[in-house]
């Protein structure tokens, strides 16, 4: 029997090679090792969207990059939040479990308010329903960035403050994975790629677009291998062939950028085209087909909680 793995998929837009690297390979390359739920948290994101057309956007986005990188929705039970009421369900139970001051130790929280924005209550109680999406499915293993491994240990309190107040051992801890990348890919200004930064390579680039950005590469004149260039190559190629080819190239800056070009875009093409051929309807089938397989484990679940909280009569 595989662990079973939890995650939460968002759409974070103008996704580039950085994140493919850092995020979304290592997350490929793990997924089947486990019996893994992808879940669009699309009612998480309303804490921030108010806009109809732009959250149901954001969910085609999400599933359509996901099976665009390789996940294979017949491994993975691929759903969207919102199709399983369960996930509020049991998130109400939570909030009546935890306190304001443990929600108000929350970063996501904390950040908002300290930014002086104003939180709404779905932002102030995310955490709760984040602990309802993994301890519904018994999951054991949830991969996420270290920004969230903060929400793990309140599903794992969640967890915990249920057993103890109905004397059970009716929900599991659930263990964060976080992935390890490559490490830092540096943008084309040799920083950190990041969208925030105008730095990138995007991820479904066209050809012409990766062209462009590969130029753009900051190339200084001091020795003969452009270090941003070779930083960036060394995604694509091991050092023995980098070695070649940068020793044959010596100096000859515009060369190099035309082979690196040349490897970002087989590497991206098979990606760009699954990306742009994808349908809507067959996104929408994978997620009515995932969204069947997760309501039949979250809504056993829910029978057995009601049970132990004492609303089930009948
Ligand atoms: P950005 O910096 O473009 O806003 P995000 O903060 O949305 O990217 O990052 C999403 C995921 O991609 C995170 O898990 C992060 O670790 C990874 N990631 C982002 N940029 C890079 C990078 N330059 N190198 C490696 N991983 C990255
Ligand atoms: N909060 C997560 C993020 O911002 C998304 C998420 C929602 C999630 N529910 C989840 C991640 C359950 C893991 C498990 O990235």
């Amino acid at each position: 029997m595989k662990k079973r793995l939890l995650t939460g998929l968002q759409a974070s837009g103008q996704l580039h090679i950085g994140n493919y690297f850092g995020a979304l390979k290592p997350f490929v390359d793990t997924y089947e090792e486990y019996d893994s739920f992808l879940m669009v948290a699309d009612y998480h994101a309303l804490t921030s969207i108010k806009d109809a057309k732009t959250l149901s956007g954001n969910i085609l986005e999400a599933v359509r990059v996901y099976l665009a990188i390789g996940v294979d929705p017949e491994r993975a039970t691929l759903f969207k939040q919102s199709d399983v009421p369960e996930h509020m369900e049991l998130g109400w139970i939570f909030n009546c479990l935890v306190s304001v001051p443990f929600l108000q130790q929350a970063h996501a929280y904390k950040d908002k308010v300290a930014k002086g924005l104003e939180a709404n209550a779905g932002l102030f109680t995310y955490p709760m329903l984040m602990a309802a999406d993994i301890l519904l499915y018994d999951a054991e293993v949830v991969p996420v960035g270290e920004d969230q491994r903060q929400h793990i240990e309140y599903a794992r309190e969640a967890g915990g403050k249920f057993n103890r107040a109905f004397e059970t051992e009716e929900f599991r801890a659930p263990q964060e994975l976080i992935l390890k990348g490559v490490g830092t890919v540096p943008g084309v200004n040799g920083e950190k790629m990041s969208k925030s930064y105008g730095n990138t390579i995007p991820l479904f680039a066209t050809k012409d677009a990766i062209a462009k950005a590969v130029m753009s590469i900051v190339t200084d004149s001091s020795g003969d291998t452009p270090k941003n260039v070779y930083a960036i190559h060394s995604l694509y190629r091991n050092e023995d062939e980098l070695t070649k080819l940068y020793e044959e190239n010596k100096g000859n800056y515009k060369a190099l950028k035309e082979s690196l070009v040349e490897d970002i875009e087989a590497h991206i093409a098979p990606m760009r085209e699954k990306y742009q051929n994808i349908s809507d309807e067959e996104i929408l089938s994978v997620l009515k087909n995932g969204a069947e397989k997760a309501r039949t484990v979250a809504s056993k679940k829910m029978e057995t909680v009601r049970k132990k909280v004492g609303v089930a009569l009948y």
